[in-house]
């Protein structure tokens, strides 16, 4: 197969959800579609207290969560599947919005009991300004949810996104009798059991104890409403992240996700060509490239190793092939990799656009890297940065530990696990993060892997805002409107909250403030 084949082939996603939506079971129900794992269960078992094993970390096993995100790969129909888990909520951090940067597409999971909520709004809120192609599954039809009209409604107002239903439910909770397959005009039925019943649109002609009962007719007729009034399927669109093909199941039944699987599988983009300093870079070109969106210390404590999470771009990747990082056009060779699976790891031979693999790293990349063969020299877009909303004051708690916390902080600052400012014309540092986890793996890799203990205060949430050098005046400012210093040096603001900017920009509109985060 040429390189433009195997391209082709590999459909890389995430899935994103709110905690609890059915994020979990509906990964796992495509692990048994690729035959990746036998029984349910797998994956995670947060409440049984059994731990996958790529839950590498202590505090994961306490937590009993995915603090890092993880990659799944199998082959499934004629397609090479990458799903790349994104932890949410509490568990949130920068590397689940890293992790949006190396993926074709996202499923989104919604609860129909709920809709969306605030956390997942963000998530999404990045895939829609990054034009992400969105499909939506809205999982828990087993259970009496919000109307399904009302369910759209409210994914094209806070997205501002058009939705089209591909599937649509007839009924739900005890009266759920399956769903209408638009795209392959069938009906899917709902039987209670594993097995899902198609009935060809001119068939259901031969199923009055289905198409006489009045929840059918009901849907039926909201469908037409939605046939006339909606938007019509637009290919060009979902590829834009400009709609929503939008599918219905219960991932726990399961129903629907099968349907709801192939028709994403063929629809979902295959990887697209990127943005270098050299130009548009093609996925089906000869040469090998990749840029790496996550480092990840210590996944294994007898190691200490480091790997470096490449999403490939181009070409082909070997096991062993030489590579040049474009920052330092220094060359490696590329002996140990690792592609990775639900529940193990394993050494991975080749790779195309739109893999992940994870490469060992001898403490010399960084995030947002590009890595190049031959006589290539360019370099990816950089990711974005993403703001930070919690901040912390941060110390080591032995001052005499201040060589070793010095050398952590700066290692995971590099690695992306915190972002580093400090206090204007003090050495006081400050943290900040996306959320509280960040904090907690913080501080665990800095005692476990630099043997300093750190004691961190809060100086809460906080919006920052950068401001030029030469507009700087430290009179302005104080512990709630904290003036500070990024990792450049470059000054900047920690606003207490929404009011005590606008108070500020109200009172100084002489002062520029500049939102340098892509996302908010
Ligand atoms: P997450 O990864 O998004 O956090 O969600 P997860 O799949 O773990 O599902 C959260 C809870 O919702 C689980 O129940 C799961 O069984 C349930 N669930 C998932 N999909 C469906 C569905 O389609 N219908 C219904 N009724 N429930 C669903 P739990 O009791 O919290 O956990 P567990 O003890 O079953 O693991």
């Amino acid at each position: 197969m040429t390189i433009r084949d195997e391209m082709k082939k590999r459909r890389t996603f995430a899935i994103i959800s709110h905690p609890d939506a059915g994020k979990t079971t509906i990964t796992e129900k495509m692990l048994l579609f690729g035959n990746l794992i036998r029984s349910a269960g797998t994956v995670k078992g947060k409440k049984s207290g059994k731990f996958a094993t790529s839950d590498w970390m202590e505090i994961e096993k306490q937590r009993g969560i995915s603090v890092t995100s993880s990659v799944m790969n199998f082959p499934y129909k004629d397609y090479q599947v990458n799903i790349l888990d994104t932890p949410g909520h509490e568990d949130f951090s920068e590397d689940t919005y890293r992790t949006l940067t190396a993926v074709d597409s996202v499923v989104m999971v919604i609860d129909a009991t709920k809709g969306i909520e605030a956390q997942t709004l963000k998530l999404f809120k990045v895939c829609k300004m990054r034009g992400i192609p969105i499909f939506t599954f809205i999982n828990k039809m087993d259970r009496e949810g919000r109307e399904p009209l009302e369910l759209m409604e409210e994914i094209e107002s806070t997205l501002n996104i058009e939705t089209y239903p591909m599937t649509w439910p007839a009924g739900m909770g005890k009266r759920f009798l399956g769903v209408f397959d638009r795209h392959n005009e069938q009906f899917v039925q709902y039987t209670g059991n594993e097995e899902e019943t198609y009935i060809p649109y001119d068939e259901l002609e031969n199923h009055k104890e289905l198409t006489e009962d009045a929840t059918y007719q009901e849907a039926e007729d909201e469908m037409l409403l939605v046939d006339e009034a909606g938007d019509g399927f637009d290919l060009e669109k979902v590829m834009k992240g400009d709609q929503t093909p939008v599918f219905f199941g219960s991932a726990l039944a399961p129903f629907g996700v099968e349907t709801f699987f192939n028709t994403f599988i063929d629809f979902a983009p295959e990887p697209a060509p990127r943005r270098s300093t050299e130009g548009i870079v093609s996925p089906d070109q000869e040469e090998f490239s990749g840029f790496i969106f996550k480092i990840q210390a210590n996944m294994n404590p007898q190691h200490r190793d480091r790997i470096a999470f490449v999403r490939i771009c181009s070409g082909k990747f070997e096991r062993g092939m030489n590579v040049t990082l474009s920052r330092t056009g220094k060359t490696f060779k590329l002996a140990q990799s690792q592609q990775f699976v639900a529940s193990s790891r394993g050494t991975v031979e080749e790779g195309y656009a739109g893999d992940i693999i994870g490469i060992y790293d001898p403490n010399i990349y960084r995030i947002g890297d590009t890595i190049v063969t031959g006589k290539q020299n360019f370099e990816y877009d950089e990711l974005p940065q993403f703001p930070p909303e919690l901040f912390k004051k941060v110390t080591a708690k032995n001052v005499m530990k201040s060589k070793q916390f010095k050398k952590g902080l700066e290692q995971l600052v590099q690695e992306g696990a915190i972002q580093l400012f400090k206090r204007y014309r003090f050495e006081d540092y400050i943290i900040g993060a996306v959320g509280e986890l960040q904090y907690e793996v913080f501080e665990y890799r800095m005692k476990n892997e630099y043997n300093v203990e750190v004691e961190l205060t809060s100086i809460g949430e906080r919006i920052p805002r950068w401001i030029a050098e030469e507009q700087v005046d430290e009179s302005m400012f104080d512990e709630r409107n904290m003036l500070a210093v990024d990792r450049e040096g470059f000054p900047l603001v920690l606003f207490k909250n929404d009011f005590s900017l606008r108070w500020f920009k109200d009172k100084h509109e002489d002062i520029e403030l500049i939102d340098l985060f892509e996302v908010n």
